[in-house]
């Protein structure tokens, strides 16, 4: 990786503690040594996502996603390790040379990729920005909706045209390729693979990231069509369960608090209405990924949904969500009118203003409308009232919280709070128990991952030749990559070490991890994960390469036995 010196990339890993990092995108928990969370890689309900602070990485025994602090970022963000570099240098203060060259082929075809699609709707956004102004009826469907040249400008909103390549033939003089605007997004086909413009006689929103790129769009018909809205498809650019519309808007704003609503136009009223922090989703629910971002970047997520049934559905949802990242949330409830945007054109900002002033806390909400779907006068009912709520009071992580709420629900529901609290302890129980059933504990994963004794024993031999050195040079002469198998990178990973101690080096854990860090199994993070404690090293080696031995040779008969080589057998055996 010669695009930084050695020492700049080791220095921008240990300045960053992994765990800074990986929390502001998952709730960790400790356990030992190491903490364990949810993956954020892949969707689980059981932790097996495991940090090691002391050794700086981090791997998922779910999904085999493994490195240092660097890939995480990368991983998570969506960055070239270039970019993950600069990032965490500019986190910790650290001031880089100039990169040199570029390390990896792929990353840098992949950053070039990224660059060239970016360019591609920054030019679209501005050829449809430009597009209001010749269409009579974009600029009427604007004005109607209350938006002003100025707010067109702000929000780069434009206008794609009635036309089947408008937009295609625009990109194409510029100098793109069809593949290329095919790969932003930007057209569709037909089954006789005629190619046209995804967005046709559509209000267009661009869609931008953290850093100011358009990484897509979202179009909205002008009358009653279907469908109403339609986004960019998914792309190495554009992923709508990890970005919101106008987060960087709202991060401009700089301040603690930010409004989540479901429309794009919703978000548009409210900036202008003194609320520039507010963001929304991408046509989907809210993911743990945009709750792990919302806290990143803000204390207090204010949620304001409509105020239809389908809303109230989802600020339950969004409360379990944002309670399970650790994000304090409160949910504005609208009186009357549908969505924020009709809210304000009917009611008014200041009457828009008392509502968010009497924004309640997440519990607190749902204390209050979870009563008013009981009757609470029936014994039965009321009975039915706690066990809707108690799902949210187990995500209570602060214990005082926990008690203000059992309070205030033990009142509402007239039922005692040691009551509550002994059904919440079952329920935490009940809870454990069924995600037992769900899926297998991160030591189960573990042994899932190396699920028969070979493997296992393998990797644990890994692991105790990283940490000893001495052990490595004693008995260098009766070990062999292909000891450890072609599976799961570990012969590769047994070259690696061998490599470093013959020539005289230590092993660097955390470089060790970024060299593998591109694998689909990462087996250096893997390896390291595990905490193996190492108290008699000597004898832990002699067991293990006992194991293995013995486990081979159980593999050589069963497969001469299966084959029915008897002479392969008898020497086999003949070895006792
Ligand atoms: N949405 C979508 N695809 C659809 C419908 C909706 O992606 N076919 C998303 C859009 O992001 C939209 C949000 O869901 O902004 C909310 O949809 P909806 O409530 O139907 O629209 P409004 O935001 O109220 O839009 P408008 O006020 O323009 O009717
Ligand atoms: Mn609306």
């Amino acid at each position: 990786m010669p695009l930084f010196p050695e020492h700049v990339i080791q220095e921008v890993a240990a300045k960053n503690d992994i765990y800074d990092v990986v929390s502001q995108y998952v709730t960790l928990k400790k356990t030992g040594g190491s903490y364990v969370g949810l993956c954020p890689f892949h969707n689980e309900k059981t932790p097996s996502f495991s940090v090691s602070p002391q050794r700086g990485i981090f791997h998922c025994f779910g999904c085999g996603v493994g490195g240092t602090v660097i890939t995480f970022l990368m991983k998570i963000e969506n960055l070239s390790f270039t970019e993950a570099v600069q990032e965490l240098a500019k986190r910790a203060n650290i001031s880089l040379p100039e990169p040199k060259g570029y390390d990896r082929e792929a990353a840098q075809a992949r950053e070039r990729e990224r660059n060239l699609l970016m360019e591609i709707n920054r030019e679209a956004a501005q050829h449809f920005y430009e597009s209001v102004k010749n269409s009579k009826q974009a600029v009427e469907y604007l004005k109607a909706r209350g938006l002003s040249g100025a707010d067109a400008k702000r929000f780069w909103l434009g206008y794609a045209k009635d036309s089947w390549d408008d937009l295609f033939h625009h990109l194409k003089a510029k100098g793109f390729t069809e593949g290329d605007i095919n790969r932003a997004g930007l057209l569709a086909s037909n089954d006789n693979g005629r190619v046209y413009d995804r967005f046709r006689n559509r209000i267009m929103f661009p869609i931008f990231d953290t850093r100011n790129q358009i990484i897509g769009f979202g179009g909205r018909v002008l009358d009653d069509s279907k469908p109403k809205y339609l986004n960019s498809p998914e792309s190495v650019l554009f992923s709508k369960s990890r970005n919101l519309f106008s987060l960087n808007i709202a991060l401009a704003s700089r301040r603690d608090t930010v409004l989540l609503v479901e429309g794009y136009m919703d978000v548009i009223a409210l900036a202008k209405a003194g609320y520039p922090n507010t963001v929304a989703t991408l046509g989907t629910a809210l993911t743990a990924e945009q709750a792990g971002m919302l806290k990143r970047y803000f204390k207090e997520v204010v949620l304001c949904y409509d105020s239809d049934g389908a809303g109230q559905t989802a600020t339950e949802r969004a409360i379990g969500i944002l309670r399970d990242a650790g994000v304090g949330a409160s949910v504005l409830t609208l009186d009357g009118g549908k969505d924020p945007d009709e809210y304000i054109k009917k009611y008014g900002i200041d009457r828009f203003n008392v509502r968010f002033r009497e924004r309640r806390a997440d519990m607190a909400y749902l204390i209050g409308q979870f009563g008013e779907k009981y009757d609470l006068t029936n014994t039965q009912e009321r009975v039915a009232y706690v066990s809707a709520l108690i799902p949210f009071f187990i995500k209570i992580a602060n214990d005082v919280e926990l008690d203000v709420y059992v309070r205030m629900l033990s009142e509402r529901a007239h039922v005692s709070a040691e009551a509550i609290y002994s059904q919440l302890g079952k329920d935490r129980k009940t809870q454990v128990r069924q995600t037992e059933k769900q899926g297998p504990s991160p030591e189960a994963l573990q042994r899932k991952w190396t699920s028969d004794v070979l493997d296992r024993a393998r990797d644990t031999l890994l692991g105790l030749l990283i940490a000893s050195k001495g052990i490595y040079l004693r008995h260098k002469e009766e070990l062999s990559a292909d000891l450890f198998g072609e599976e799961g990178g570990r012969a590769r990973l047994f070259e690696a070490v061998t490599t470093a101690y013959q020539a005289g080096e230590t092993i660097d854990e955390k470089a060790l991890c970024l060299r593998f860090a591109d694998e689909e199994n990462n087996p250096a993070s893997r390896v390291l994960s595990q905490e193996n404690r190492f108290d008699d090293a000597e004898k832990a080696f002699g067991e293990l390469t006992n194991t293995i031995h013995a486990q081979l040779r159980e593999k050589k008969i069963k497969r001469a036995l299966e084959s029915g080589d008897l002479e392969e057998l008898n020497q086999l055996l003949k070895g006792v």
